[in-house]
């Protein structure tokens, strides 16, 4: 039996359900993380919590409960509940249940949901695998940094993407500069053997693997730079990748109708993918 966490209840996923006046489900009012479990640890669990407080300070929803270390107690409780080794565990945060009306009333106390999955251990040889990823307009709002719910431009791109046989959409800003993926942050390496993925600011949202690739490319003495790249500088690029706490690092090897190189997941791709194999091992909860 899937077991999710409600507002305080452990309880069978089929029978957990919120409010329908929760502002979450009527307003996208909530913000979320989602945390890749490897070797039944949350993979740079820390990180993903300082985004969630920052999400939650920036949108003034109040803190869902006591401490940090309570809530990493509910979230341990759901793998373990759940005998997850690998996989993912989801968490939500709404500002809470209120009839529908736009103004938020204050007061309110949030609502709090948790699922947990399985997948298949992280195993580099697979991860190697290239992907095609499609263009499209990046029709978000513009404050992408911020983790919400709010969701439908990326679920219509990943759709659309998919229906095209595409793994993941790379998004485009008005004037042909990729912003990041639907659900993911986007990398190109240049033929100078530079790691370029856009800088952080209200258009993108600060991706928690994009933030451990910079660390480990910087350990391990690789070459980036946080700039903007283009659509054409991608498609012409060396090597292209795209991070996310659920596709981790996944090389991409066809940008619409072109190849990257030659087609193939390239040496440096290889290479952050080893690095970031070892790392999610040693992870912390
Ligand atoms: N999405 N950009 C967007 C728009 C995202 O939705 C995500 C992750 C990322 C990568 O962030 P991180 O490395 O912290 O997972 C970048 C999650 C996985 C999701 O919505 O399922």
């Amino acid at each position: 039996m899937t077991t999710a966490y409600v507002n305080g209840r452990y309880i069978a996923q089929r029978d957990a359900a919120v409010h329908i006046n929760d502002r979450g489900f009527q307003f996208a009012d909530a913000v979320y993380e989602v945390f890749a479990v490897q070797d039944g640890k949350l993979v740079d669990v820390e990180a993903h919590l300082d985004r969630l407080d920052r999400s939650l300070s920036e949108l003034s929803i109040p803190q869902p409960m006591s401490s940090r270390q309570a809530l990493k107690l509910v979230m341990r409780e759901v793998l373990r509940r759940n005998r997850i080794e690998y996989g993912g565990l989801y968490l939500q945060v709404t500002r809470g249940v209120a009839p529908r009306d736009f103004p938020d009333p204050g007061g309110l106390e949030p609502t709090v949901v948790m699922t947990a999955w399985r997948t298949q251990p992280f195993d580099a040889e697979t991860a190697m695998r290239g992907a095609k990823v499609v263009s499209a307009p990046d029709i978000r709002w513009k404050r992408c940094d911020i983790k919400t719910v709010q969701l439908l431009a990326g679920v219509l791109a990943k759709t659309d993407a998919h229906a095209r046989g595409a793994a993941e959409a790379w998004l485009l800003d008005e004037t042909g500069f990729v912003t990041e993926g639907s659900a993911s942050n986007a990398w190109i390496v240049t033929y100078d053997n530079e790691l370029i993925t856009r800088h952080t600011d209200t258009a993108i949202l600060g991706g928690i693997t994009r933030q451990t690739v910079l660390k480990l490319a910087a350990q391990n003495g690789l070459t980036y730079i946080e700039r903007p790249f283009s659509l054409e500088e991608a498609k012409a690029a060396r090597e292209a990748f795209t991070t996310s706490s659920t596709m981790m690092v996944r090389p991409v090897v066809q940008i619409d109708d072109t190849a990257i190189a030659n087609g193939e997941t390239g040496a440096f791709t290889r290479q952050i993918i080893e690095l970031y194999g070892a790392y999610m091992r040693g992870g912390t909860i």
